[in-house]
């Protein structure tokens, strides 16, 4: 086991709260150690990682949470997809807020997610609706890219003959585009505020990558070295992933899933294989303590009734950190996420939002999936199958979640909250590591020695 390495996935459906745990954890260790690393591996600009320091909050989207840690040097790795003007866009509103994070790298392998794939995607979705649910941020057709022997990388966007390889991609792009009916340059495509904005022509499109080429120059390396030589070392390693298990296209339910390897094997293909995530010491799931979310057209057996779904998401602002979109609410779904768990062989768990707990109604977790016999059955990441279980629940007693937003100990906790995290615990096999309550730093239990 490597000491001091902690990686950290969504247990459940994305939006569980990583941001907050990765800069706790990153805070934590910068207390202690003058250099640590945070490592992305996964995803793109779909992701919105919410972090409040000091009352000031900020959403990331490409840019590891930890990165605005003393001390961090944070890689954006291989396995992600990235859009520079976005990119650019982020470092500003952190270089604003925070000051300029100094030490970031970017992989010179990581593949470039750009306009093309946005224009491409939104046309696929008119024709087609497979995509339907995406966030429209092309990530999706970036990753295909791969698969397709197409990929256009951030070393190529800084070669010198960068120009070539991008004016090759865009007409790739505008060809996939004619083919389905639509003209590239007239498609509206997202931009990372949430506005829209036409495409644009060729020209258009390398002026801008052009413009971020040379302010994201000093930024892209080889990791290589500096990954091999930190990890034979003593250095904290901290790697954050992006989305959830259940959003993985080959643990999710279709067509709600996203592209990337959202569980630590991620961490192994992104690292090239140096990293393999057996030898991390502590892989931690994140989940939200007493219910889940998600958006999509996937339906769990586990439906929370609309009364109390609808109070939840108003109180925990269940709305889509980078689209805005209204999320459906779940109890917490034990066969699902004990599938999840073992497929990503989790250690720990690290809960947020127990505070989303009212006296009067209890939580109700579902345990168990049956089929109409009356037999017990496990999940399975398919839709049809889904449709035919029913949810067996088991209910615990409540508690009041205001009363205990800002907790530091586990014991200070009300006892119905403490014997409920307990059980969670149980019922996944795993142990607690950390529980966030409430969005600040500090509003935290800490568990695990560090
Ligand atoms: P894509 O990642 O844009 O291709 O979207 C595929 C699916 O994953 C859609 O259902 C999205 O809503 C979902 N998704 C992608 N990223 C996130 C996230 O960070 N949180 C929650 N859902 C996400």
């Amino acid at each position: 086991m490597r000491k001091n390495s902690f990686a950290i996935i969504g247990g459940q459906f994305g939006d569980e709260g990583k941001g907050k745990i990765v800069d706790e954890i990153c805070a934590a260790l910068s207390r202690k150690h003058e250099k640590i690393i945070v490592y992305r591996w996964n995803g793109g600009a779909n992701a919105g990682h919410t972090v409040i320091i000091g009352g000031q909050k900020i959403v990331l989207h490409n840019i590891p949470s930890g990165a605005l840690t003393k001390g961090a040097i944070a890689i954006l790795g291989k396995g992600m997809v990235i859009h520079p003007m976005d990119l650019l866009k982020e470092l500003m509103d952190v270089t604003e807020k925070f000051g300029f994070p100094k030490n970031l790298i970017i992989d010179e392998m990581a593949t470039l997610s750009l306009d093309t794939h946005r224009a491409f995607e939104s046309a696929l979705k008119e024709r087609e609706e497979g995509g339907a649910g995406s966030t429209g941020r092309g990530i999706a057709p970036a990753y295909a890219d791969i698969v397709l022997r197409h990929p256009v990388r951030m070393r190529d966007l800084v070669s010198e003959n960068w120009e070539v390889i991008l004016t090759k991609h865009y007409d790739l792009y505008a060809s996939f585009t004619k083919g389905l009916g639509k003209d590239i340059s007239e498609i509206l495509v997202p931009t990372v505020s949430g506005q829209a904005k036409k495409m644009g022509s060729k020209e258009t499109f390398l002026d801008q990558l052009m413009f971020a080429r040379n302010l994201l120059l000093p930024f892209i390396k080889n990791v290589d070295g500096l990954l091999k030589e930190n990890w034979i070392g003593t250095t904290p390693f901290v790697f954050e992933g992006a989305q959830g298990v259940g959003l993985d296209p080959r643990w999710g339910v279709y067509p709600d899933v996203t592209a990337s390897e959202t569980t630590f094997s991620g961490i192994h293909s992104s690292t090239e294989g140096l990293i393999d995530p057996v030898n991390i010491e502590y892989k931690i799931a994140v989940y939200k303590a007493t219910y889940m979310s998600s958006v999509g057209k996937r339906v769990l057996p586990s439906k929370m009734k609309e009364t109390l779904a609808e109070k939840i998401r108003k109180d925990a602002n269940e709305f889509g950190a980078t689209t805005g979109r209204p999320r459906d609410i779940y109890h917490i779904d034990i066969p699902a996420l004990s599938y999840f768990k073992s497929v990503s062989r989790v250690t720990h768990m690290a809960l947020t939002h127990l505070d989303v707990s009212y006296k009067s109604v209890p939580v109700a977790l579902c345990v168990a999936y049956k089929v109409g016999g009356g037999e017990y059955v496990p999940y399975r990441p398919d839709q049809k199958y889904l449709d035919k279980v029913k949810p067996v629940y088991k209910s615990f007693q409540s508690w009041e979640g205001k009363n205990m937003r800002g907790a530091t100990k586990f014991i200070n906790l009300p006892k119905p909250a403490r014997e409920y995290v307990k059980s969670l615990a149980k019922l996944l096999g795993l142990k607690t590591f950390m529980i966030s309550t409430g969005p600040e730093r500090n509003s935290l239990i800490t568990f695990s020695p560090r």
